[in-house]
């Protein structure tokens, strides 16, 4: 009986699409174990029906283990290397206990585990599952194109690339990634390479860790598809195994195991689906009812990112001259404290055109007819979700993937305009109109858009080739139990 544990990093940008291949895979008649440490567990619990609707279903059960830190512990983006030292070295013996209890019996008699889908970012998932002899197959939940530029790390140290050299030229192609060449600029590398003081910084050096570990899976999982990267794709392929391209999965959802008997998918629609770690804002889905088709620029900058007060006015400015109505994703903790704030006189301005909320039903807004573009972080669960939803993008990535990300929607896909490193509220501005205008770049760009969401979609209908490794991926895991 095939019984597989899935351990993702605890982050937005991690949980959700390991949550979406758990169900997939409990679709398939697979039994699940989905590990989450109890911090992000709880937030989750509390602001995602999908938890419950998940934990409700046959054969699927959610374990937390500790993640070592203390309670009243922030636990910001800025020191993640801190938490994954913590699970490392504090959560380890709490995981070996999930994969293989000491007393040699499963709590509900479940068969033992027989494979592990773990993060490709978190060493911990592999390693201790190698030590008790368990395959494992990796899930990296962010772009081919940005996975393969992370390998690529020692190559552009070996060119002279990273560290920056001083007064580096931001416009230069750079020759270490294989296949863009022509054009991944400096200023596209992954965004933690550009503080790497040396070879020796840490976070370079957990990047390059999480490369190295690729070969070790027996498969590669990942959130794209065939179409999107099949050149990158072809690159990774000489270092992994196996890879399963099973993106994207939100459509994969709509599409595999309805079929099965015992199994109630009726509700899997994007709102049953999403799960956050803070509590969905729906009324601006009623906010977008009351304007015209393709009118309003969506603007999120993910989970993570954290914007300063100077920026934020230059976006409000801009936002504002552009003319056009937003709905402006704003969480909590987004905003650095100190600097310049808003004038009073803007953000009355801001509140008549726009709607503000701390987190939105995003995949859901993206839906909406009424949303034109999408202004984003470029993380890659937003990317392929605007993609997903063919709408065009205006790319102002911040850091790690996004660099990349950017680069390939601006310069690849051609489905958006890349503003990396130039905020000001002009640029802004010129970029809503371009989008938004009637003009030939934003008419060129929504045709763009509307192929590339027309790609995703088949590539997930039965016979598409991300519905076929999925069927393919669900096959070598059986074959791992008998
Ligand atoms: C992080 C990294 O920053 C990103 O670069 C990497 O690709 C994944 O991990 P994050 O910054 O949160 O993720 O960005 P992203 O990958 O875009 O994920 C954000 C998720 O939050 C999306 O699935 C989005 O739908 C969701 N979201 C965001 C909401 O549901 N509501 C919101 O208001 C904002």
């Amino acid at each position: 009986m095939a019984h597989v544990l899935l351990f993702p990093l605890p982050a937005q940008g991690h949980v959700p699409p390991f949550l979406k291949l758990a169900e997939l895979l409990s679709r398939a008649g697979l039994f699940i174990t989905f590990v989450n440490t109890e911090h992000t567990h709880s937030r989750f619990l509390a602001s995602s029906p999908t938890i419950d609707r998940l934990a409700g279903q046959p054969r699927f059960r959610f374990r937390t283990i500790p993640d070592g830190l203390d309670e009243e512990d922030p636990r910001l983006f800025v020191h993640f290397l801190r938490l994954l030292e913590s699970l490392r070295t504090r959560s380890r013996e709490h995981y070996r206990e999930l994969l293989v209890p000491e007393d040699g019996h499963d709590p509900d008699g479940w068969p033992p585990v027989t494979c592990v889908v773990g993060d490709g970012m978190l060493s911990l998932a592999l390693e201790v599952a190698e030590e008790m002899d368990i395959p494992v197959m990796l899930l990296r939940t962010s772009s081919a194109c940005s996975v393969w530029a992370y390998y690529s790390i020692p190559k552009l140290v070996e060119t002279g690339d990273i560290p920056f050299p001083e007064e580096a030229d931001m416009d230069e192609l750079v020759q270490g990634v294989a296949g863009m060449e022509s054009f991944l600029r400096r200023r596209d590398l992954p965004g933690l390479t550009r503080h790497a003081k040396s070879v020796a910084d840490p976070t370079l050096k957990f990047l390059m860790t999480a490369s190295e570990n690729l070969a070790r899976g027996r498969a590669l999982i990942m959130n794209t598809a065939e179409c999107l990267e099949s050149p990158v794709l072809s690159h990774l392929s000489s270092i992994c195994r196996v890879i399963y391209t099973v993106g994207p999965l939100q459509n994969l959802l709509q599409n595999f195991g309805s079929c099965r008997p015992d199994q109630d998918v009726s509700n899997s629609t994007a709102a049953s689906n999403s799960a956050s770690l803070w509590q969905e804002d729906r009324s601006c889905l009623k906010w977008l009812d009351s304007h015209p088709d393709k009118s309003v620029v969506y603007v999120s900058f993910g989970s993570v990112t954290v914007v300063s007060r100077e920026a934020l006015v230059e976006f409000w400015h801009g936002l504002v001259s552009s003319g056009r109505p937003f709905l402006w994703v704003i969480r909590p903790d987004m905003v650095e404290a100190g600097g310049e704030t808003a004038p009073s006189e803007l953000e009355t301005a801001a509140r008549e055109r726009g709607c503000l909320v701390a987190w939105a039903p995003q995949e859901e807004v993206l839906a909406h007819p009424s949303v034109g573009c999408f202004l984003t972080h470029s993380g890659w669960n937003s990317t392929l979700e605007s993609i997903v939803a063919g709408v065009p993008m205006i790319c102002w990535p911040f850091f790690a993937d996004q660099q990349v990300n950017s680069r390939f929607v601006g310069e690849v896909w051609k489905v958006g305009v890349d503003m990396k490193d130039l905020c000001g509220r002009s640029v802004v501005e010129g970029m809503v109109r371009k989008v938004m205008d009637g003009g030939e770049v934003g008419e060129e760009l929504r045709k763009s858009a509307a192929e590339m969401s027309h790609m995703g979609r088949i590539a997930a209908e039965e016979g598409g080739s991300s519905y076929t490794n999925f069927q393919k991926l669900v096959d070598h895991i059986k074959s791992l139990s008998s």
